[in-house]
Parts: C-alpha cells; structure tokens; sequence
C-alpha cells in the first residue's frame, strides 16, 4: 500500500475527491489532500478533511509559523502524487516546472511518482499546448489516467473528451501504476467465461462460469506489463481497460478467436469454462414447444486447450480443472494430457468459492510435480499467484 497525495485542483469534477479519499483509504492507502483555492469552490475543506481523516493542505498553510514548509513535507510524504481533477492550468505549469502556488512546488520539489486526472472542456483538452504539456510530463514518467468521453459539465456543452475518470477507476490506475512492471514484454492470451451452446435463436446450454478469475488474470497481467488479450464468453463483467477483448459465445467460436491469437501469444491462460457438448443441430427457427417429451442429442466440442497443447512450442500454458473428490489425480492426468506447464485446480461444492464468487480456493499443479495448496484469497491474489508461474517458465 502507498502514500498517496490526492491533489484537486479547480473543476466540478473536484466534487468526486472525497469518494476517491474513501475509496483509496478502504483500499489500505495512507492518504493526504491538497486542494487549490478554485479545487475549494467546488468542495469544502470540511468534507475533504473528513474524507481524508486529516487536515487539508490549502495554499494559506503554505509556510508555516514555524518555519516548516508544506510543499517539502508533502513532497516527501507522497509515494504518488495523484493530481484530480487536474485542470489544463496546473499540466501546463508542471511541464513548464513553474512553482509559485503550492501544488505546483509539491511536484516540481520531487515528488516520487505523480499521476494526472484531467477534467476540461474537450477543446481545451485537444488544444496542442495541453497535449505538448501532456506529453512532456509522460515523457518526464508521470501517468495521465482519462480523461474520458461523456457529458461534460459546463451548461450547454453536450458530450466531449474531457471527464475526469470514475473515483473507482482512478483507484484501479493507481493501482496499475504503481505495480511493479515484471511481465513487460510478454504477450498474454486469456479465456473466461462460460460458452453458450445454442439450441435455436433463443435457447441454449451454458454454466454459471461468471468470468471472474479470467478477468482478473487479465487485470492483473496488464498491471504488471503484459500485453494482454482476453477472449471471453458472455459475462457481465465490463471490459478491462488495457486489455483488448474478444467477446464470442460458443466453443466453436472461442477456438477459432483463440486459434487466430495463438501464434502471437507466449503464455495462455485457459480459464473459460468451455461447455463440453454442443447440439448435433441449430434450428434457424425458435422451435415451438410442444406438450411431448424430447430428446436433445449432443455432439462433443473440440478440447481447445488439448489442440493447443498440441503445437506448444515454448509457450506456457495454464489450465483450469474444476473437480469434486479424487481432484488432484484427475487434475495431474489433465496437466500431462494437455500438455500444461500449470494446471489450477477448483473444487466445486465449496462454500463460497469458485463459480460467480469474488474468492477462490486452490490447488497449483506444477509439470515438474509441484503441489501448492493456497488459501483462500481474492481471485486478484490467486491471479497474481499464476502469473508468478508464468513468469517463471516464460523466462526459463
Ligand atoms: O477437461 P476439462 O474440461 O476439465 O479441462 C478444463 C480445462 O480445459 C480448462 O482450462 C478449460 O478452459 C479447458 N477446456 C477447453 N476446451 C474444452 C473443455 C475445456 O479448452 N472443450
């Protein structure tokens, strides 16, 4: 967890910094705030404190009494400077290294790591100055989160690129920025989410698969550098930003996606929950119901995995193995079977892990025999934990 310096300056966005206080605090991060006067027009010092659970650094506190000075105190405090909302004013001073108000002189008196959220009017973001000033600051290794398109706020404006980010997702940037960069430079292919095996236009055979613990594979891979792209079955999930996603429905379809996607990977992780059968036949017409008893036939899908075992070069590869009972043996018969470097097995009827839950609980099957049984965790730690195996085979 960080020390993190949230930092607003003057928008209506500056409205949202107490849920981002509250949110990076539940997160575990120690946080401090500043905010600039026209930041103080929009929110009170009073809410921001509250949210902060501290003081608020305003330019009045600049220099203390006792001769302290505030922008050295700050600068040191902060892991992470997070400016939000950051107006084009206070980009284009930190490119340029003015200093004469107190966030300005936080940043340029070395603050670590500084992040931005910008928040205008889209032509003030599009404006070649902003985005010179946006690219000097990269250049110099701060982060720009957003802005992102919708309605923005000015009366009479309609939609542009210009919004600051959601608290929720500035939390995630934050997150991603801060993470160590261990898996820059591999190309990673994820599979989550069920398959939906379709009967007619309107009926079909799936699984309670929620796409979670694929997702969170993703996440976490793009955190930690990978480039990384997901193909998943239906879920509710909204698209992972950073990641290009693939959404197909049936097992066909997710082996041709992952089969065009293949040659380009280095690591895949399988973790969709490929439906076994498929009907012998899809009606073109919703079949009406008829008051008789029926019989469905099904056809078997393709063992996507197993095919792709098949041309594995020096991939790594990573299964899944939901189970009940003699688990592991089965699991270590499929590792080899598919020719996997990791097999992560499951177990299914446990309260309150695997299918749809945020938490898992498993087993890691190495190919050179090693067992590691994990606690129960966050699908987020359990994906961490892959991705260390991963790495490790991957650099091998
Ligand atoms: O053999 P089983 O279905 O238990 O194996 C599970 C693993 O194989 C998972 O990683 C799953 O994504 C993958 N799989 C597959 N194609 C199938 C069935 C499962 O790739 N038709």
């Amino acid at each position: 967890m960080a020390r993190v310096l949230v930092a607003a300056t003057g928008g209506v966005a500056a409205i949202k910094v107490p849920h981002l206080l509250r949110l990076l605090r539940a997160a575990g991060h120690e946080v401090r705030v500043l905010a600039t006067p026209r930041a103080l027009e929009f929110v009170t010092p009073l809410s921001l404190a509250v949210a902060a659970g501290g003081e608020v650094a305003t330019e009045e506190a600049w220099f203390r009494p006792d001769g302290r000075a505030l922008h050295i105190e700050l600068a040191r405090f902060a892991d992470v400077v997070l400016v939000a909302p950051a107006t084009a004013d206070a980009l284009a001073k930190a490119a340029l290294g003015l200093a004469d108000d107190l966030l300005s002189a936080t940043l340029l008196a070395g603050a670590k790591r500084v992040a931005w959220a910008p928040a205008m009017n889209q032509a003030m973001w599009l404006a070649p100055q902003t985005q010179a000033h946006v690219e000097r600051l990269k250049a110099l290794g701060h982060a720009v989160f957003g802005p992102a398109y919708g309605p923005l706020a000015a009366v009479g404006e309609g939609e542009g690129w210009g919004r600051m980010l959601e608290p929720e997702e500035l939390v995630e940037r934050l997150h991603a920025f801060l993470t160590p960069k261990d898996l820059q430079g591999l190309r990673l292919l994820v599979s989550a989410g069920p398959t939906r095996e379709y009967l007619d236009p309107v009926r079909f055979l799936s699984n309670p698969s929620s796409g979670r613990m694929g997702y969170a594979v993703a996440e976490a891979a793009r955190d930690r550098g990978a480039e990384v792209v997901l193909v998943t079955g239906p879920t509710c999930l909204p698209d992972p930003w950073g990641v290009e996603v693939v959404r197909v429905e049936s097992a066909l379809e997710m082996r041709d996606r992952l089969r065009e996607r293949y040659p380009w990977a280095q690591g895949v992780v399988m973790a969709a929950a490929v439906a076994d059968y498929r009907p012998a036949e899809v009606l073109a017409e919703k079949e009406p119901k008829v008051e008789a008893e029926r019989t469905l036939r099904l056809v078997p899908n393709p063992d996507i995995l197993k095919e792709l075992g098949q041309e594995k070069g020096d991939k790594v590869l990573v299964g899944f193995a939901m189970e009940t009972g003699e688990g592991l043996e089965r699991a270590k018969g499929k590792l080899w079977r598919k020719n996997l470097d990791l097999i992560v097995l499951n177990w299914v009827n446990r309260e309150g892990v695997g299918f749809g839950s945020p938490e898992n609980e498993v087993v890691l099957l190495l190919k050179d025999g090693r067992i590691l049984e994990l606690p129960r965790m966050s699908k987020r730690q359990v994906a961490d934990r892959i991705l260390d195996f991963v790495k490790e085979f991957w650099q091998a």
